[in-house]
């Protein structure tokens, strides 16, 4: 079973960014504690990262020829691409939304997200645990 993770903008300067909001860990190091937990959960995965928003557009449609399932951190864009959201309803993969920080507890225009409702589900506010949680729902999600 392969799934994919999409980083979306700004989330390679994680370490640096912001770090009392995301925290220190590098993306890489969050990479690496995703590789460990589907390694765990007998998943294939791939990261990849993207700052635009065509590019994770792109990364949608081809993932639902190659993949089981998405989890995907849209970063900013989340608050407002309609062309993110039609491209998560356009697929019929699963897909699930993270976020490091809580959405909900932040500035009032981070407490919509536009892609989550086109979403399986989403998590948000657990740090790097986000993504281990959404892998943990996916693998359950896809087994037979
Ligand atoms: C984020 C939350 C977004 O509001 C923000 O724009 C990000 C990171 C998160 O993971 O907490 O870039 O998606």
């Amino acid at each position: 079973m392969r799934v994919l993770v999409l980083h979306g903008p700004n989330l390679n300067l994680l370490g640096e960014r912001e770090p009392e909001i995301y925290g220190t860990q590098t993306l890489d190091e969050i990479n690496e504690s995703i590789a460990g937990t589907a390694k765990k959960l007998g998943l294939e995965v791939r990261c990849e990262q993207h700052n635009g928003e065509g590019a994770i557009v792109e990364a949608l449609h081809a993932a639902r020829n190659e993949y089981s399932g998405v989890v995907i951190n849209p970063g900013a864009y989340a608050h407002y691409s309609y062309a993110i959201a039609d491209a998560i309803s356009a697929i019929s993969i699963p897909v699930v939304e993270v976020h490091l920080s809580n959405i909900a507890a932040r500035e009032p225009f981070r407490r919509i997200s536009v892609t989550a409702a086109a979403c399986r589900g989403s998590i948000s506010g657990l740090g790097a645990g986000s993504y281990v949680l959404a892998l943990r729902a996916l693998a359950e999600m896809l087994s037979p």
